[in-house]
């Protein structure tokens, strides 16, 4: 039934208001432009939402002039809160590496509470791009490689930002609908050309689970997975996304992907890209400004259904009245936000920030460090690097808010115990800062390397061809643990680095990818042994650049690897297994685990089976297992991964505590082809 608030406001609309509904303009700040020309679009109606806005005043401010137009139709306010808005999370791809689906809800909740008191209303989040390269940039945005953790990633996502019932001001605008993930040589923007099968069954998943899960919004992919730009492709925005998953929601294009078809060329000017767009199925032109130049004209030379136009701005405006836009457009906003960051939400990030860990090696026990250590050396670019601690896309987290490595360490050993030295920024000659290091580790009872990424080594644009650690930190490394002290690298990382003669030398690796606002104080809880680490791997870790792509769930060749046979599937210079595989990680305890058992060895159409299997703490110390389900059918027509992650719990174990762990294994999760189709029937007024 349709709301009839909202054909009220449509039957009053000219062309051009409701084309500026469809139109979402990037925000520049007030004092930087004198308010123009959003004022003018404000008051004219040709302007219906806007992005890159935060801030209590300005929210106000700007809801405001839109109530000065014609037709007194709030805005929808936007921002990208990608882990995080005042108190940072651990990077998306941190936060996979959990496996704790309820601390990454938890995330999102809050980061929809703290943007949503200052103001936003649409939250530019998840990121739900599955990625097996690790040599792209966006990958740290991500949910990692695998469809199946992906896709509980995503609900967990769409009900935290969109609040599950429990708030109600902000939503999720999931991104990017498509294969965005699925780039070519690690490039930004590039495509692969997918099957069918592989959009279905590696990329599309997540974005199924995430329109289940109730979202309202999706932004199209910017790349071309069949030639086609996603933001014109009428057969995955309207024959996919709407015909077969019932998707109500609004799609909005990603940042100029309208006008960039143009130099893509696949339309020939932003007119015929405004149309290619409007009739594939997007509703909201984030930033080409083509919709609102060229849609009214469209219609009225009837090369655009004017009823297929209303679909579009009813849409957007029932995303509005969804977000309490109607009933209030300040949306509650009647004090600003506190300005301290919230003790609870610090513990959050932190708790977070602990689970994501990955510890890569811990040879003969290195870590955690005996409750006595003394005289700690913490060496290395990312020690005390608080932008870098945060990561890319960082919301509104202050830097100078953030607890680095050295922060964590110094208070949790207390006054004098820590000595640091970057290793590199001073005026001396590379050689002689290296020998600085290694005179400063010398000295110190344990070493921590702190090496890695900076914040701006990954995220949008900023893919990487070669995947080592950054310029000269493997020399500073390798004469550091030249030295043979008890020495521990802490990797900073948007992404799975190569790190083979790195991961040889040092005797414990601990991943701690970019770790948020607590992170110092989460790194020095783990180093110390509060808290045992329990991260696993959500991209696989290569052992040379050269194996990328490469994730856990390559499909079974005819002639599998087998290092006496030449004629298989291998390379001539290097093994072709991954330096540590997807879904690993060591926690400071051992664990045994039994023999699967499956409930019923018969799987029937809509009933779910359980697999069993029991886990014990066969250490001293407590831990978390992360058990995990992988599956592979022994016959089938179509060639299948060797294994394919399908379930997986985090089990808390005291020593020698044994528990029996139940994952439920669906029907739809051995079927090939995901997400199978359903049939709806397509909205009456279809564009044509
Ligand atoms: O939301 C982002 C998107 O992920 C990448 N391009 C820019 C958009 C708006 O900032």
């Amino acid at each position: 039934a349709r709301d009839p608030e909202i054909e009220a406001l449509i039957g009053k609309m000219t062309l051009e208001e409701k084309a500026g509904q469809l139109n979402m303009v990037s925000f520049v700040p007030m004092h930087e432009t004198k308010f123009d020309p959003i004022t003018k679009g404000l008051k004219d109606g040709t302007v219906g939402s806007l992005f890159n806005v935060h801030g209590f005043e300005t929210a106000r401010e700007l809801q405001k002039r839109a109530l000065d137009s014609r037709l007194k139709i709030p805005l929808i306010l936007a921002l990208d809160v990608v882990h995080g808005y005042r108190v940072i999370f651990p990077t998306p791809l941190a936060q996979a590496a959990s496996f704790d689906i309820e601390a990454i809800r938890r995330s999102e909740d809050i980061a929809s509470r703290e943007a949503a008191a200052d103001g936003v209303n649409l939250l530019l989040t998840p990121m739900l791009d599955v990625s097996r390269d690790a040599r792209w940039g966006r990958v740290v945005e991500g949910p990692g490689e695998s469809s199946y953790l992906a896709s509980r990633i995503a609900e967990a996502r769409v009900k935290g930002v969109d609040g599950d019932g429990g708030h109600s001001f902000a939503k999720s605008c999931v991104k990017h609908f498509g294969a965005n993930g699925a780039v070519e040589g690690g490039r930004d923007y590039t495509a692969q050309d997918i099957s069918e099968r592989g959009l279905r069954e590696t990329y599309l998943p997540p974005f199924r689970a995430a329109a289940d899960a109730g979202t309202q919004c999706m932004m199209s992919a910017f790349n071309a997975p069949d030639g086609a730009p996603t933001v014109i492709n009428r057969r995955l925005l309207t024959d996919v996304l709407r015909g077969e998953w019932g998707f109500k929601g609004v799609v909005t294009s990603d940042f100029k992907a309208i006008h960039e078809t143009v130099t893509h060329g696949v339309a020939e000017d932003d007119r015929s890209a405004a149309k290619l767009a409007f009739t594939a199925g997007a509703d909201l032109d984030m930033e080409s400004r083509a919709f609102v130049e060229h849609l009214p004209l469209l219609v009225r030379e009837s090369e655009i259904e004017p009823a297929a136009l209303d679909e579009a701005v009813r849409r957007v405006l029932t995303l509005k009245k969804s977000l309490g836009l109607f009933k209030d457009p300040m949306r509650g906003l009647t004090a600003a936000p506190q300005a301290a960051l919230k003790p609870e939400h610090l513990a959050a990030s932190q708790d977070l920030a602990e689970k994501s860990f990955v510890l890569l090696k811990n040879k003969d026990r290195a870590l955690p460090f005996a409750p006595d250590v003394n005289d700690v050396a913490l060496i290395g670019p990312l020690g005390d690097a608080p932008a870098d601690t945060l990561g890319p896309w960082a919301g509104r987290g202050e830097p100078s808010e953030t607890v680095t490595l050295r922060m964590g360490l110094e208070k949790r050993l207390g006054e004098g115990k820590v000595t640091f030295t970057p290793g590199g920024t001073a005026a001396a000659s590379r050689e002689e800062e290296i020998e600085a290091a290694v005179e400063t580790a010398r000295r110190a009872d344990v070493v921590v390397l702190a090496l890695g990424e900076k914040f701006d080594q990954s995220g949008e644009g900023a893919s990487r061809a070669e995947l080592g650690l950054p310029g000269d930190q493997m020399a500073l490394a390798s004469a550091v643990l030249a030295l043979g002290k008890p020495t521990v690298v802490v990797v900073f990382a948007g992404r799975p680095l190569a790190l083979t003669e790195l991961a040889e030398k040092a005797p414990a690796v601990l991943y701690a990818w970019q770790p948020g606002t607590m992170g110092g104080a989460a790194l020095a809880a783990v180093l110390m042994g509060d808290v045992s680490p329990s991260g696993r791997l959500p991209m696989t870790m290569p052992r040379a650049l050269g194996q990328v792509p490469i994730h856990h769930d390559q499909r079974i060749t005819g002639r599998p690897y087998d290092p006496t046979d030449p004629y298989t599937s291998g390379y001539r210079d290097q093994s072709p297994e991954p330096l540590y595989p997807f879904g690993h990680g060591l926690a400071y305890t051992d664990f045994a685990y039994g023999a699967p058992t499956i409930a019923r060895p018969t799987l029937r159409r809509g009933e779910d089976q359980t697999v069993t299997v029991r886990v014990t703490n066969v250490g001293k110390r407590p831990g978390v297992a992360v058990p995990q389900l992988y599956v592979r059918p022994l016959s089938a027509r179509v060639a299948r991964p060797a294994r394919e992650l399908r379930g997986f719990a985090r089990v808390e174990l005291a020593p020698g505590e044994t528990r029996e762990v139940a994952l439920k294994l669906k029907p739809e999760d051995l079927a090939t082809g995901r997400p199978a189709p359903v049939s709806r029937s397509l909205p009456a007024a279809w564009r044509s």
